[in-house]
């Protein structure tokens, strides 16, 4: 981990140092202008070329936007809509190999759609804030060239789905800003959209929600350094999606990291420092090519709260699906929706929040212990899932967690909450007991856990599980209760929860 963000911060060093030798300033990106109006009078030098995807062509057909028969020899079909991949800063000048991979998901899944690669590579090659400084042109010649399909075969922009990744986000949202007209395209999706240089812009100088119909951005590598990020934090859509929590990965650590660089070499090196920055592309992917396994995600402020379990609702818009099938709401205000993944596709993981009131006899002492569950359901069991506390328990209170698992267990039917313990702690709490005087008969004194409350975000049910040994409620260290679904009481603790 540690290692991985020097990796990081050497990538947004160089960027950075790359932008204060160019000295990068927005009068600069007014000046490029001028230079787009060069481009739009003369075709013939668009910067960007526009692939159709076809099974027969590996490079695509190419389509001329002054030439209308490149549309029927590239076989685009004009009743057909049309999602356009627009790709970011290019490092080594070719197209990387999740553009292939998008395609082909697109294509597996909606075979009546004509997939455009927007290809602007000898663009994007460059400096990154020379880059960064061409997505406005780009997303100009984006807009021509939908503006020449409407004119010239009647397709219209609400039919039209950018999806772009990293400075390719920005280049989409510049194309919905500069067509021309009242109406808008129809859909923008921003995979991880490029921080340097856009954090902080006005709506008007990056990806923002009146770009499009609507608009959706996954965040994923918001990792800050020297306050740069690869990523953008910000929101810029109607919803904003943070996988854990949208600053890093699983499954890109340092670990991998050496794997990386055994494997690749030195190629490795880059691929891991992309790796958080890409997952969001393979999100996306990953929402085409599972459609049983939709990842969930939840309105929030912050992951800190989310990690909690606070934020599992799904009323009032607060919860959409990430990825391709969301539910196109388009809200007044960005919606930050947070959830967890798991470290490789299917991503999707099922997210549980635990309520639990304990009742600590020894008030005077706060007690740090570690828990595990177990979890039965009706299709699966989880076993040893850990809790960890973030503050000690005292008194009596009501704590809750978030609980998440691999696998789709079914309906939840019982609960084995252990608090984990050696011999030695057992002996702590013993001298415990011995310091604290106690009066109340001869029972131990532990922890009192009656009922967990569970609240499944996926399937939004709400369930009550009660002690299984009504007659012994408390709970010491290195023992086991078993809770099941409460009988009977189910109507009464309904209305407690909240
Ligand atoms: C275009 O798509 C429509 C709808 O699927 C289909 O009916 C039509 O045959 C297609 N046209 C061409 C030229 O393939
Ligand atoms: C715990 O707190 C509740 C209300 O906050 C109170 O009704 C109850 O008596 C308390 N129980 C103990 C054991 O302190
Ligand atoms: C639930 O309540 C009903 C009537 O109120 C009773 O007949 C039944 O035995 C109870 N079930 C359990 C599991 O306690």
């Amino acid at each position: 981990m540690k290692s991985l963000s020097f990796l990081s911060l050497l990538l947004l060093l160089f960027i950075f140092t790359q932008a204060n030798t160019h000295g990068w300033k927005r009068k600069e990106a007014r000046g490029s202008q001028h230079q787009h109006i060069r481009i739009k009078k003369n075709q013939q030098s668009s910067a960007t070329k526009f692939r159709l995807y076809t099974d027969t062509s590996e490079e695509g057909c190419l389509i001329l936007s002054d030439q209308l028969e490149t549309l029927d020899k590239c076989s685009f079909n004009d009743s057909l809509p049309l999602v356009m991949i627009v790709h970011g800063w290019s490092v080594d000048g070719m197209l990387e190999g999740w553009i292939w991979k998008m395609v082909a998901a697109l294509k597996s899944q909606h075979k009546q759609t004509n997939v455009i690669i927007a290809d602007w590579l000898s663009l994007a090659h460059q400096h990154y804030p020379i880059a960064a400084q061409n997505t406005r042109n780009i997303g100009q010649e984006i807009a021509s060239f939908l503006e020449w399909l409407e004119e010239s075969v009647q397709f219209s922009r609400s039919n039209v789905h950018l999806i772009g990744y990293s400075l390719g986000a920005h280049v989409s949202g510049f194309a919905g800003s500069y067509i021309s007209g009242t109406n808008k395209i129809g859909r923008i999706t921003g995979l991880d959209p490029a921080g340097p240089l856009f954090e902080g812009m006005s709506p008007t100088d990056r990806l923002s929600p009146d770009d499009a119909n609507f608009v959706d951005a996954i965040h994923t590598f918001t990792q800050q350094h020297m306050g740069l990020s690869v990523g953008i934090k910000q929101p810029v859509a109607h919803f904003d999606f943070y996988p854990n929590g949208g600053t890093f990965q699983p499954g890109c650590h340092i670990m991998h990291v050496y794997n990386h660089i055994a494997q690749y070499g030195i190629t490795g090196i880059t691929q891991t420092v992309k790796c958080a920055h890409e997952r969001s592309v393979h999100l996306f992917i990953d929402s085409l090519l599972h459609d049983d396994k939709q990842s969930m995600a939840y309105w929030c402020n912050d992951i800190h709260t989310f990690d909690r379990g606070m934020c599992l609702s799904c009323r009032k818009n607060r919860c959409n699906t990430l990825g391709y099938n969301i539910r196109k709401e388009r809200l007044q205000k960005s919606r930050r929706l947070f959830l967890k993944t798991r470290a490789h596709m299917p991503f999707k993981v099922y997210h549980y929040q635990f309520k639990i009131h304990f009742i600590n006899e020894i008030h005077e002492k706060q007690v740090e212990p570690t828990f595990t569950v177990s979890l039965t359901g009706t299709k699966e069991d989880a076993e040893n899932l850990p809790i960890t506390l973030v503050e000690g328990i005292t008194g009596n209170k009501t704590y809750t967690f978030l609980i998440t698992l691999d696998i789709d267990i079914g309906e939840l039917m019982m609960i084995k909450f252990k608090w984990e313990g050696t011999a030695v702690w057992a002996n702590i709490w013993d001298t415990v007991q011995t310091i604290i005087p106690w009066t109340k008969g001869n029972r131990q004194p532990g922890l009192i856990v009656k009922t967990i409350r569970v609240k499944a975000g996926e399937t939004q049910e709400k369930m009550t599980f009660c002690s299984q040994s009504v007659d012994n409620v408390h709970l010491h260290p290195a023992q086991e209760k078993t809770f099941v679904r409460c009988a009977n009481s189910s109507r009464r603790l309904k209305r407690k929860f909240r």
